[in-house]
């Protein structure tokens, strides 16, 4: 047996890459096929995204098709290890786990420095920063990872991209994939991690029944869990109840559920009125974006005493004598405390060969796009949404 060398830094991340791209058959299945046709060949792509392991296997990805890669992370989570392996594999790459805010821009500014004529966003900065500069004559296109990108680009940014950008978030398949399914079982097994505490004969209450919604409430239910949902949207509730799940008021289950877990996107779902009628023990959760689906400040400020009980467990003593136990200060929970694993393999393989056939037909076809933000092309999904079940042998 060969045991890798982790002795330096590079070692380390190539080690830990290794398994991830062991498990990620539709981006090895890219590397072949683009190592043959070559679309990036002649491009520069500039990113801007989270540096770990996942990611490092999309830029080898897009390498095997010709691209030269320029690159930074996004400020707090770039994995020094990942950072130095792709710099061994001679890639730019801009930025460290301790950076400043200050030093994260200057990252994004070097990125754009190089004159990347592909962009690779997350959160819309690089294509902000190009309109900024003037410089978009010279961008052929790009691709947007979130949500919140998209939104920028449609708000902000409106009538001032000239390029088309390909918003990955907005595609059928990703919300299937990875809203749905990867979301609902990470917060499940978070859920787990975090407390440690039993699923099964537990009563759940989880407020939003959009994708990631769904996902939660039905993996709850896979492993026993009793579940109700709060939803807004009529026709989504009218869903939920025919799924099988109780629905009602936030309210009306404000002493029922042990377990709160949010999934709206909006803020302060849970608030003042919900907090004076919680159950005395409850376990406040999170698995939205923002912060802000719980009111923490608003159930700090009536707090009477917090002790914290374990890194991402607050327990927070109520005037009246109950108590509330929150997870993660209200932050996405499954990516909260001691070695969070995210979304599933499968699902980061999904969703970067979606980045990877967009960034394809921006190399190749970028004229006959639409100029500014835009849904991933149907054909785009299908094709993969095809690949996974080859790939996952859905028909044995
Ligand atoms: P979605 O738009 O499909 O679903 C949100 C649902 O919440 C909608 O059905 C809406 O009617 C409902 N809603 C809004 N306000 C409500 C309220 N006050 N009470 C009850 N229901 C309410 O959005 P999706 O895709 O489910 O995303 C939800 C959040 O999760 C977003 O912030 C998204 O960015 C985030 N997300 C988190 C991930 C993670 O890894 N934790 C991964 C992907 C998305």
């Amino acid at each position: 047996m060969t045991v890798l060398a982790t002795d330096d830094l590079a070692a380390r991340g190539a080690a830990r890459i290794a398994w991830i791209r062991s498990r990620m058959p539709l981006l090895a299945a890219a590397r072949d096929d683009l190592g043959r046709s070559r679309p990036f060949a002649g491009h520069r792509i500039g990113m801007s995204l989270h540096l770990e392991p996942k990611t490092a296997v999309l830029l080898e990805t897009l390498v095997a098709g010709g691209a030269e890669i320029v690159a930074t992370g996004n400020h707090g989570s770039t994995q020094d290890d990942v950072v130095a392996h792709l710099r061994a594999a001679g890639m730019t790459v801009f930025g460290s786990r301790d950076d400043s805010l200050d030093q994260h821009h200057a990252n994004v500014a070097s990125v754009l420095e190089a004159a990347p004529d592909i962009l690779l966003d997350n959160g819309a900065d690089l294509a902000a920063g190009i309109v900024a500069r003037g410089e978009t004559a010279r961008v052929l296109g790009g691709t947007e990872e979130t949500t919140s990108g998209g939104d920028r680009l449609r708000g902000e940014l409106a009538g001032r991209v000239p390029f088309p950008v390909i918003v990955i978030n907005d595609s059928l398949l990703k919300a299937i994939g990875e809203n749905k399914h990867a979301v609902g079982q990470s917060v499940v097994e978070s859920f787990m991690r975090l407390t440690n505490l039993m699923v099964p004969g537990r009563r759940f209450v989880v407020a939003g029944y959009g994708w990631c919604g769904r996902g939660v409430a039905h993996y709850l239910r896979q492993l026993g869990g009793k579940v109700a949902v709060v939803e807004v949207d009529a026709l989504k509730a009218f869903e939920a109840a025919l799924d099988g799940f109780r629905v009602a008021s936030l309210l009306d289950l404000a002493d029922w559920g042990e377990v709160f877990i949010t999934a709206t996107g909006r803020p302060g779902v849970l608030g003042a009125e919900f907090f004076a009628r919680v159950a005395d023990g409850a376990v406040l959760a999170n698995c939205g974006h923002f912060p802000w689906e719980i009111d923490v400040p608003e159930l700090m400020a009536g707090a009477a005493s917090v002790i914290r009980m374990d890194e991402a467990i607050e327990r927070v003593e109520l005037p009246d004598g109950r108590h509330v136990v929150l997870l993660a200060g209200g932050r996405m929970m499954n990516l909260a405390g001691r070695e969070p694993k995210g979304n599933s393999l499968e699902s980061m393989d999904l969703g970067f060969l979606l980045q990877t056939l967009s960034l394809e037909r921006i190399a190749t076809r970028a004229a006959a796009l639409a100029p500014g933000a835009q849904p991933v092309p149907d054909d785009i999904d299908r094709e993969i949404a095809r690949r996974m079940l080859r790939a996952m042998g859905a028909d044995r």
